[in-house]
Parts: C-alpha cells; sequence; structure tokens
C-alpha cells in the first residue's frame, strides 16, 4: 500500500481509503451482508487501508455501528472521518443542522456507535444555509480543543462558504464528487452542487495545505469491470442517481466503456484505474472507494501497489476528450 500526507494531516493516509456509505445495511445499496461488511473492513485493515469514511446517517447509525464493530481493537490503526450536520426525527426525516447544541448531540451518538474516545476527521456532510457557520465552528472548535475529534472537515461547502468556515479555524479536509468522468458536476443525484472540484476546489486543497476526498470515485459502481444496472434491487440508492439511470446513461456508460477497454490493454482492472487517476493528482487525500465486499476491498486495495505511468495518464486523457460531451 502507498501512503500519502498533507502539511494539515502530517499522518500517513493509505492512498486507497475505505468509504463506508456501503455498510449501511439492508435496502440501501444491493446485496448487503453484515458478516461480509464487518470481514471486509477487517481484511482491509490487513491490506494497509488505514482511512474509513463514515457517516451517522448512512443506515442511520448502522454503518457506524458496523465500522465500530469491526474495528474494535484495531481501532488505533486507523482514522475514522465521521460526520455531521445532517440528523434525523422519529419517522427517520433526514433534515440539515449545524447548530452548536445538535453537533454536541451528534458527535456523543457517534462516539459510541464506533466504540471509540474521538474521530479523527470530522466532516460537515453539506452545508446548512439556516445557522451561521460561525456558530458551527465555534462547536467543532471546542470538540477539538478537548480533543474528541482532531481535524475539522467541510464537504459540498461551495469554495465562499469554505472561505468564510476557514476564518474561524483550519480545515483539514474537503470532500466532494470527483471521479474520471465528473470532474466538475453540477449536480449529485439531482442535488446541485455549489462547487467545482477539479477547477476550484482542488487548486485552493493545494493552496491551503488540506486533502482533497474524492467521493463516489468508482461512480458508484460505473467505473469498474462488472457494473450492470440490470442487476440493482429495486431499493437500490443508485436508481435515484439520473446520470445512471437518465438520458444521459448511455453516454456515461459508452464512456466508462471505453475506459475498461483502456484498462485491458494497460493491464490493470478499471476500478484500480480510476483510484489511480484520482491518487495521481495534487493535494488528492485517500480515495474513499466504497466497497462491501472482501473480493472488492482485495481489487481496490491493490491499485495501493502502482501508479499509472505519464503514457497511461495521456491515454485517459485522451479517451476522456473522445468523452468530453459527457464530462462536466
Ligand atoms: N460527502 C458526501 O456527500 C458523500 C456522498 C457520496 C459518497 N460519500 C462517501 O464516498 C464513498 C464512496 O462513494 P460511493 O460509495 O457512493 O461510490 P463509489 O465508491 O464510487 O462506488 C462504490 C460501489 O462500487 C461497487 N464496487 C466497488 N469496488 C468494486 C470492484 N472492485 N468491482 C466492482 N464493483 C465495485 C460497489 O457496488 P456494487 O458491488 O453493488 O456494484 C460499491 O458499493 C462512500 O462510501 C461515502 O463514504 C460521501
Amino acid at each position: 500500500m502507498r501512503y500519502t500526507t498533507a502539511p494539515l494531516i502530517p499522518e500517513s493516509m493509505s492512498v486507497v481509503g475505505f468509504g463506508c456509505w456501503p455498510l449501511s445495511g439492508p435496502g440501501v445499496w444491493t446485496a448487503y451482508d453484515e458478516t461480509e461488511a464487518i470481514a471486509s473492513v477487517r481484511r482491509a485493515v490487513d491490506l494497509g487501508v488505514n482511512f474509513f469514511d463514515v457517516a451517522p446517517v448512512y443506515g442511520l447509525g448502522h454503518a457506524e455501528r458496523v465500522l465500530g464493530k469491526a474495528l474494535a481493537e484495531r481501532r488505533d490503526a486507523v482514522l475514522i472521518a465521521s460526520k455531521f450536520g445532517l440528523v434525523w426525527d422519529e419517522q427517520d426525516r433526514v433534515t440539515n443542522n449545524g447548530t452548536g447544541s445538535s453537533i454536541r448531540t451528534e458527535v456523543e451518538a457517534s462516539l459510541r456507535r464506533l466504540n471509540t474516545d474521538h474521530i479523527d476527521v470530522y466532516q460537515m456532510h453539506w452545508p446548512d444555509p439556516a445557522v451561521d457557520i460561525d456558530e458551527t465552528m465555534a462547536a467543532v472548535l471546542d470538540l477539538q480543543a478537548k480533543g474528541t475529534i482532531r481535524y475539522i472537515g467541510l464537504s459540498n461547502f461551495s469554495l465562499a462558504e469554505m472561505r468564510r468556515a476557514a476564518q474561524s479555524g483550519a480545515i483539514a479536509t474537503f470532500q466532494g464528487l470527483y471521479n474520471l468522468l465528473e470532474h466538475d458536476p453540477r449536480a449529485y443525484h439531482g442535488i446541485p452542487l455549489e462547487y467545482r472540484s477539479r477547477s476550484e476546489v482542488l487548486p485552493f486543497v493545494v493552496e491551503h495545505g488540506m486533502a482533497f476526498l474524492p467521493y463516489s470515485p468508482l461512480f458508484q459502481g460505473l467505473l469498474t469491470d462488472s457494473y450492470d444496472s440490470a442487476t440493482l434491487e429495486s431499493s437500490d440508492v443508485r436508481n435515484a442517481n439520473p446520470k445512471l439511470t437518465g438520458n444521459a446513461a448511455d453516454l456515461y456508460a459508452a464512456a466508462a466503456a471505453d475506459l475498461r477497454h483502456l484498462g485491458s490493454e494497460i493491464g490493470r482492472p478499471l476500478a484500480q484505474v480510476a483510484i489511480n487517476w484520482l491518487a495521481a493528482q495534487e493535494g488528492m487525500g485517500p480515495v474513499i472507494a466504497g466497497c462491501y465486499t472482501v473480493d472488492q476491498v482485495v481489487r481496490n486495495s491493490a491499485a495501493g501497489e502502482w501508479e499509472l505511468a505519464s503514457d497511461e495518464l495521456a491515454a485517459i486523457d485522451g479517451v476522456l476528450e473522445h468523452h468530453s460531451s459527457v464530462l462536466s
């Protein structure tokens, strides 16, 4: 496994991270199995993966509980990045909440579920337009001063909102949608995005010594060798991604097919090419590939054993140029 650091996060982070949304439990992704999910986390640690991205809202507490159980006595070997700012009520309706009192309640619940006394990276999942960011930052800075959290991160913030937050304290990570076919995406699952990952946020991240955490690095499975939309369960969250199911789905699928073909010419699986294309970029932190089977963990972790050569990166650029109409 290769490791990376960032000026604001000096400890080694594995180039291949583990995205824990697929640990949400049954009925969110396809074919979830708890025993397999736990084995996946443990195998990942065995293979040198030390960065796990999770959120309370993934399975409404389920993913954090599974991660906490799976890590158990391996907790000190890894960094846990969790999130805050999305809460749910008795009817499981999810809303934004960036108030100080909600954050203090949320962090305690996350610590219990994760079975730990600290969270390494604590990220605001989505901005809360109803709450002044100064109040939110005051709450997380207080948690940082107490050692409950170690680094502060933001996700899905506009650059202007991130600059504003950074006036209160250091922001160590930014998490945003970024993969081979979504460079500066304007929407995620139909939700407008107020940031441009590649052209706007990455330069900011590099300038400020942060780490960029690219979410959906495999385009929710499209950028792999085995994606088949026909096999998704009806409840699978990907059915709600218009880029996988809507009018443009065929264009994205065609671009993925050409990248898959290039991967076979290079002699590498597309998932590893997709991970290493991201990892090759300045400012990139762990590529938090989502997975929930041991087989996927083994395949994705192998990306940490090799790097794309410059002629391979150029060949990828050629394919992307050919499909520039779908790139957003
Ligand atoms: N901050 C945010 O708002 C936000 C939003 C989204 C995600 N995230 C984070 O980013 C992480 C990654 O994003 P994501 O999980 O949405 O999507 P992703 O990493 O792009 O894709 C994950 C899916 O790809 C498939 N897959 C993974 N490895 C594979 C392999 N080697 N071969 C074949 N299929 C493979 C699996 O699904 P199947 O096997 O079922 O096809 C897996 O669930 C999440 O887990 C979460 O931690 C954050």
